[in-house]
């Protein structure tokens, strides 16, 4: 039994309420197992909690440990050229003839072994992890054969022997249509997605599902086949929705209860409304609006005024979102998007907690919690939105991830 108080705090808790952020100037946090039993004002701290062990940090900035929701990072090889074909006047489709593209990765993927899937992903969770995030999300996808996908997962959940950090996985063979499927989209979903999902299930390798409903992946129809199946596991599911056209995705995915629905620069507002109806989290991902100098913007104003719960991630991949910080992710949003710097840090705290079915475990600083903790050279919590390639942390305190 480890029982500590941290103090000397400005603790930013991210709990809704009275003040922005939920800041509280000399704060304090009593840590009891690894578990949050009190937090507050340095002054209103109980009789109890008096004897723990106490560190002082020093008027430090204390948020939750971060949380990206949405990532990528488990893939072989990257799309540099791609970048450079782009830049030099290439189109997409040019790229994609030339061999570039989702295919490209889906080549370098296959090729590899789980173990070096492992290896290379753990440059990108390194850099995350050096920010202060906590728990990360990971797909599937670049695999597109039931035993490449499985593989993806099993490295995916390496991740978390090796390094302090909670891992979700999504499946996410809904992503593309390989090569040897081309035109073919349904025989994939019967022949690879649906025995890929039960599979994965079965060996316990994904809490989630995921797709890609766009017109150059599936239609809210063939999602429609693959949640069915979602919903017969018992998995949780969650879509890449409204990215390059309005298909109505996030409306059908909030008609099967999605968790999150992502992207969404061409969502309308009945989606919109058909999301807070459900309690779908709007995933924005500026990483990637970046990367394809998209044009459209997320419907912040309607997110917003039908209370639409907001989190940002990098979408950390090696085509459209190339992005491995978080803490830019995090000025993107604001820059990009106009978000606050407010509902960015709870985007990739609070609500990308939400959005992984994690609210009550994470994504806060309040009793009952798991104390995972991020400590910050800095004074504010906008500073964490405000500055461009600087990392603040001080150091994380995380527990087990039991
Ligand atoms: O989240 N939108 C679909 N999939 C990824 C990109 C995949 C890739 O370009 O490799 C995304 O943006
Ligand atoms: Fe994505």
């Amino acid at each position: 039994m480890t029982q500590s108080i941290i103090s000397g705090i400005r603790l930013a808790s991210m709990c809704e309420g009275a003040a922005p952020y939920g800041l509280i100037e000399n704060g304090a946090i009593a840590i009891n197992d690894g578990r949050i039993a009190w937090s507050g004002a340095l002054n209103d701290l109980p009789e109890p909690y008096a004897g723990w062990e106490r560190t002082d940090f020093g008027r430090r900035l204390v948020t939750p440990a971060l949380v990206d929701c949405h990532t990528h990072i488990v893939f072989g090889g990257n799309r540099a050229k791609e970048f450079e074909m782009r830049l030099e006047g290439a189109s997409y489709e040019e790229v994609a003839r030339a061999g570039g593209g989702i295919v490209s990765t889906v080549s370098a993927t296959r090729a590899m072994s789980e173990d070096a899937l492992v290896e290379d992903a753990l440059k990108r969770l390194d850099a995350l992890l050096a920010e202060g995030v906590a728990t990360v999300e990971v797909k599937s996808g670049y695999g597109l054969t039931v035993e490449d996908e499985l593989k993806m997962l099993r490295a995916a959940r390496r991740l978390e022997a090796l390094r302090p950090v909670r891992i979700k996985t999504s499946y996410l063979a809904a992503h593309a249509v390989p090569a040897e499927y081309r035109g073919k989209e349904d025989v994939y979903i019967d022949e690879v997605v649906l025995p890929g999902m039960e599979a994965a299930q079965a060996e316990g390798l994904a809490d989630a599902v995921d797709g890609f409903c766009e017109g150059i992946a599936f239609s809210p129809e063939q999602m429609g086949r693959v949640f069915d199946k979602a919903k017969s596991l018992d998995l949780p599911v969650k879509l890449h929705a409204e990215q390059l056209s309005n298909l109505g995705g996030a409306k059908m995915a909030a008609s099967y209860g999605a968790m999150s629905a992502d992207h969404l620069e061409y969502l309308d507002e009945d989606g919109v409304a058909a999301m807070a109806a459900a309690g779908t989290v709007a995933v924005l991902l500026p990483g990637a609006f970046y990367t394809l100098r998209e044009t459209q913007y997320p419907p912040l104003a309607a997110l917003r005024k039908h209370r639409v719960r907001m989190a940002v991630a990098t979408d950390c991949n090696p085509g459209s979102s190339p992005l491995a910080s978080l803490l830019l992710t995090i000025n993107m949003a604001c820059t990009l998007f106009r978000m606050t710097p407010e509902e960015a840090l709870a985007g990739a705290t609070r609500e990308g907690a939400r959005a992984l079915g994690l609210a009550d475990e994470i994504g806060t600083i309040e009793p009952g919690k798991r104390a995972e903790i991020a400590i910050w050279d800095a004074e504010h919590p906008a500073e964490l939105a405000y500055r461009i390639g600087f990392n603040p942390l001080h150091c994380r305190i995380a527990g087990d991830f039991a």
